[in-house]
């Protein structure tokens, strides 16, 4: 099928990129110049596992190609994917004017039958609002519009796409689901050729849920919502076991038995970040607002995961008392590990807290964000390992649970810090271990620490 995706971002390359690898005829298109020819030289914007692989190989064999414009991308493909970007405003709402200038664009262009599909994460109603400026402007040429949220995870978004739990698409005709349905087949009978080798996790089909447009954009912002309110609830429960001597870890582990509830999102921290998490939260009150619904437990949910980060720092300070002039050493900046991305990190909440404290030097690692680290934050030392951040240091506060910190040489990390004092924001250490080891060990939770 010929395919157009709008925006390379995260989810735009990441499902440009997929649906060449199955078979497909893609144009990319992206306004930002730069973007394109970086891709075009092999280069990737953003770090995602196998990415650049898939990138780099559908474009040498002729089924990936990138382009600028939105009239080239619009003329030589039928089904054209919206993926730009949907940032919040002062307000929280979601910003949806590159959606809007997007479908003038393509409508500007358009010369026979085309599909619309919002792959951006949307608010209800949005493609009610899509199907208005097509009918508004001059081109009466025949269109369907469709919703197909994406249901990926950074770090593993390619095998997110390829093997999905899910694919939910919203449709007014049935003509649209049909042309979804045939594009998405090989995935869904999980019969495609991929160099890729991804595991199936199932031998059974990939549901496929089909509904209204209102649905399927609810089922985005509901799913993100929930899975943020399912964290910051485990999070709740984490205080209260620390005021009991209780662990949230066997809690959590005790509760996620239950089929019904589950064990994933389920793991107590420094909370949630992410472009999609708390934007989405927020996104998902506005539009309830909007529509007269004051949806209180998402603003709880927000308003437990705003103050993770102030809680971390206040357990700094039951080990240090005072953090003026002190030296902290900060493992991990990305808003999880196996991605560079450091939007709405909780490191950046916790670091300017340390700073408001007067901590004097703070010396961060993390494997890959350091550089995008650099556009968030100031008066950073960034140092080169574990090792060195711990060395001098009055004490070490871990906020992403990269795999490297589980390994560390603790006894090497315990000579290096000046105060043996570890505050773990993701509970990657045993604290009866860490007590033996001689180190003031705190995390999340565990009323022991
Ligand atoms: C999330 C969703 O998981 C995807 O399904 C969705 O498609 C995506 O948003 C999106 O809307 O684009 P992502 O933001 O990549 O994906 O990250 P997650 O792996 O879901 O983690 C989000 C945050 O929750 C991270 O900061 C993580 O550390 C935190 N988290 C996650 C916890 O604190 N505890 C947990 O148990 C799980």
């Amino acid at each position: 099928m010929k395919l157009c995706i709008i925006g390379t971002g995260h989810v735009g390359l990441v499902t440009g990129a997929c649906f060449a690898e199955i078979g497909n005829q893609v144009i990319c298109v992206d306004n930002d110049e730069e973007k394109i020819k970086m891709i075009k030289r092999g280069r990737m914007p953003i770090y995602e596992p196998e990415l650049e692989e898939l990138v780099k190989r559908n474009a040498g064999e002729g089924r990936l190609f990138f382009s600028t414009s939105i009239a080239e991308g619009t003329r030589k493909s039928r089904v054209i994917f919206i993926a730009v970007g949907t940032p919040p405003k002062e307000n929280g709402e979601a910003d949806l004017s590159s959606v809007e200038k997007v479908c003038r664009e393509i409508v500007r262009n358009m010369k026979d039958y085309r599909l619309i599909v919002e792959k951006s994460t949307v608010p209800v109603q949005t493609g009610q609002w899509i199907k208005h400026i097509f009918r508004l402007s001059n081109n009466h040429v025949d269109f369907d519009i469709a919703s197909n949220p994406e249901f990926l995870r950074e770090g593993s978004a390619v095998r997110d796409f390829l093997n999905p739990d899910r694919i939910v698409i919203g449709v007014e005709r049935e003509r649209a689901a049909e042309i979804l349905r045939q594009l998405y087949q090989p995935i869904i009978n999980r019969e495609f050729n991929s160099d890729l080798r991804i595991p199936a996790s199932s031998s059974d089909p990939v549901p496929l849920l089909v509904t209204d447009i209102q649905s399927s954009e609810i089922i985005k912002h509901a799913s993100n919502s929930f899975l943020a309110t399912k964290i910051s609830f485990i999070n709740a429960v984490a205080d209260l076991c620390e005021r009991t001597g209780a662990d949230v870890e066997k809690v959590a582990e005790g509760m996620g038995h239950d089929p019904r509830i589950g064990s994933s999102f389920l793991k107590a921290g420094v909370g949630f970040g992410g472009f999609c998490f708390p934007k989405d939260l927020q996104a998902f009150i506005r539009i309830a607002e909007k529509l007269n619904y004051d949806f209180t437990l998402l603003k709880e949910a927000q308003r437990i995961n705003k103050e993770r980060p102030r809680q971390l720092v206040r357990k700094l300070e039951e080990a240090l008392w005072i953090l003026k002039d002190k030296t902290i050493g900060v493992l991990g900046l990305s808003f999880k590990p196996y991605t560079d991305d450091m939007r709405f990190a909780p490191s950046i909440e916790v670091i300017k807290l340390l700073q408001k404290e007067g901590a004097k030097v703070i010396k961060a690692y993390d494997p890959v964000a350091t550089p995008n680290a650099k556009l968030f934050l100031n008066n950073i030392e960034y140092v080169s390992s574990p090792y060195e951040a711990a060395s001098g240091s009055d004490a070490l506060v871990i906020i992403t649970e990269w795999e490297e910190f589980r390994n560390l040489d603790l006894e090497k990390i315990k000579g290096l810090l000046e105060t043996p004092v570890i505050v773990d924001g993701r509970n990657i250490y045993d604290p009866r271990e860490m007590q033996k080891l001689g180190f003031i060990y705190k995390s999340i939770g565990r009323g022991s620490s």
